[in-house]
């Protein structure tokens, strides 16, 4: 068996002998990388976030930031790491190292005060820095922007150079205040033309490496293929399986969690295509929100409404379809979604592959049809796509937080009148839920303030909300019919009649 390795900062080091559980964050600090932080230890704060070299959208190599605290370091057998230390050049002996350009902003324009989160900011801010499709808007671009106003005004949630401040939604500061990070974040400029890590987006990534990590009663196996996976599965149905291990990793770390035998799927190929047939769209189960979100583009534009809800940046860099659905929490956010498009899922097993409607995937709390030797190969979306679509996600923050209830609505709407209703709810039973007396209240009537209102009482009774500390069940049920009026009064000007 070869040793499991990993390469930070450009320097090769043994994983052993590190338990498989052991995470990124742990190993680096270990080895006296101290500039990653442990904040939370479950994904909330980006104190720990570090540098992944993962396959790109648009170039061959993407410099992708992750939660280190949510990674086991098993999981980046062959890979390439950077941390905050590596992203400064080392500078000639007996001097400083030099900054890396993002640094170099931070410190000029206050960006940093304690600095316990700043090499997580760093490194978030680095992965936007070299996003390839990052440019700088041109005056009249950001004029035309995103409904921001008159003459001169930028869209706040971009800067002139381009810089998604979305990049840092999984980064929380608790002295310095967010403006002087925002200023950094829009005052970096474009990698340099011998930038290291510029030029690295122009290589391949590390290929997958099949890894079979043991230390002591456990194990860490990542298999080549599916049908290899499918055969553990079989040989080992107690396995947990792990794509980005954004669930699993707080498991571990929260609750002490171990497993004797982990599977991570993330890399199989099979479970790693997008495509757009003239029917459907199927999604692998292992894309990464992130992928997703950029590779469709706003095609979908209910999907498109989800990801920026969808925890946060960090998160959606590892965060799979198939891991949200496979954990069958009733509180997902991508289910209503899902539901509401008329999603289904193609199971894969040893003996073959099946396709189940998600409305019939989910059987009871965190329980599904699927059989602990399948694994959720893709999520297929039927197409044409309805036109009249929004999600709405009621929380107690705007961005990265759990939802107290989360509803989707995808509507056809013609002449007036909904040809066909399709709504999707999370939060307000032990699964998620199709709302089908709310679809049916609205079926075959015309678009208009009786129709809506009717169908929002509906929609009110619709699951059983229980009371729990994010909200109350009369709280959820009221958001439930709000949700409707405020979709109606969204949409009523869109609508031909
Ligand atoms: Fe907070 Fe990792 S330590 S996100
Ligand atoms: Fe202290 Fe951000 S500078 S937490």
């Amino acid at each position: 068996m070869v040793a499991a390795r990993i390469t930070v900062n450009g320097n090769e080091a043994t994983i052993a002998p590190s338990a498989p559980h052991t995470t990124v964050l742990d190993f680096l600090r270990e080895r006296g990388l101290t500039g990653t932080k442990e904040g939370c230890a479950e994904g909330e704060c980006g104190a720990c976030s570090v540098l992944v070299a993962r396959p790109g959208v648009s170039k061959p190599t993407d410099w992708v930031a992750v939660n280190a605290c949510l990674v086991p370091v098993a999981a980046l057998d062959g890979q390439e790491v950077v941390t905050s230390e590596g992203l400064a050049t080392a500078g000639a002996p007996g001097t400083p190292a030099a900054l890396h350009p993002v640094q170099e902003e931070m410190a000029v324009r206050g960006g940093s005060q304690c600095g316990y989160c700043t090499p997580g900011f760093i490194c978030s801010m680095a992965s936007e820095y070299y996003r390839p499709d990052r440019c700088a808007h041109t005056h009249s671009d950001t004029n035309a922007g995103s409904g921001s106003g008159s003459g001169g005004e930028t869209d706040p949630e971009h800067g002139p150079n381009g810089f998604d401040l979305h990049a840092l939604s999984g980064n929380l500061c608790r002295c310095t205040g967010y403006r002087p990070i925002r200023d950094a974040a829009f005052a970096v400029g474009s990698p340099a033309e011998d930038d290291v890590l510029a030029q690295r987006r122009e290589q391949s990534p590390p290929e997958p490496v099949a890894t079979a990590y043991a230390h002591g009663d456990s194990v860490f196996l990542r298999p080549s293929t599916l049908p290899e996976a499918l055969r553990l599965l079989r040989e080992r149905p107690e396995a947990v399986v792990v794509a980005g291990s954004t669930d699993w990793g707080v498991e571990v770390n929260i609750r002490s969690r171990r497993a004797k035998c982990v599977v991570a799927v993330d890399r199989l190929p099979e479970l790693r295509d997008l495509r757009v047939e003239s029917d459907h769209v199927e999604i692998g189960a292992a894309q990464t929100l992130t992928e997703i979100e950029r590779r469709l583009d706003g095609s979908v534009p209910l999907l498109a409404e989800l990801f920026p809800q969808f925890a946060s940046r960090l998160i959606r860099n590892s965060a799979t379809l198939g891991g949200n659905l496979g954990t069958g929490s009733p509180i997902g956010d991508s289910p209503p979604v899902l539901l509401a498009l008329e999603a289904s899922l193609v199971l894969a097993g040893a003996d073959g592959e099946r396709e189940v409607p998600l409305a019939d995937y989910f059987t009871g709390y965190r329980q599904s049809v699927r059989r602990p030797d399948e694994l959720i190969r893709a999520v297929r979306i039927p197409l044409p796509l309805s036109r009249v679509t929004a999600f709405h996600k009621i929380a107690k923050r705007r961005f990265d937080d759990i939802s107290s209830v989360a509803v989707a609505f995808a509507l056809d709407i013609e002449g007036g009148i909904v040809r066909k209703a399709r709504i999707g709810l999370g939060g307000v039973a032990a699964t998620p839920i199709r709302a089908l007396a709310t679809e049916a209240a609205l079926e075959g009537k015309p678009w208009v303030a009786e129709t809506v209102e009717a169908a929002s009482r509906v929609l009110r009774a619709q699951g059983t909300p229980m009371d729990d500390h994010r909200a109350s069940a009369g709280y959820r049920s009221a958001m439930l019919g709000q949700s409707l009026l405020k979709l109606y009064a969204r949409t009523t000007e869109a609508v031909s009649s």
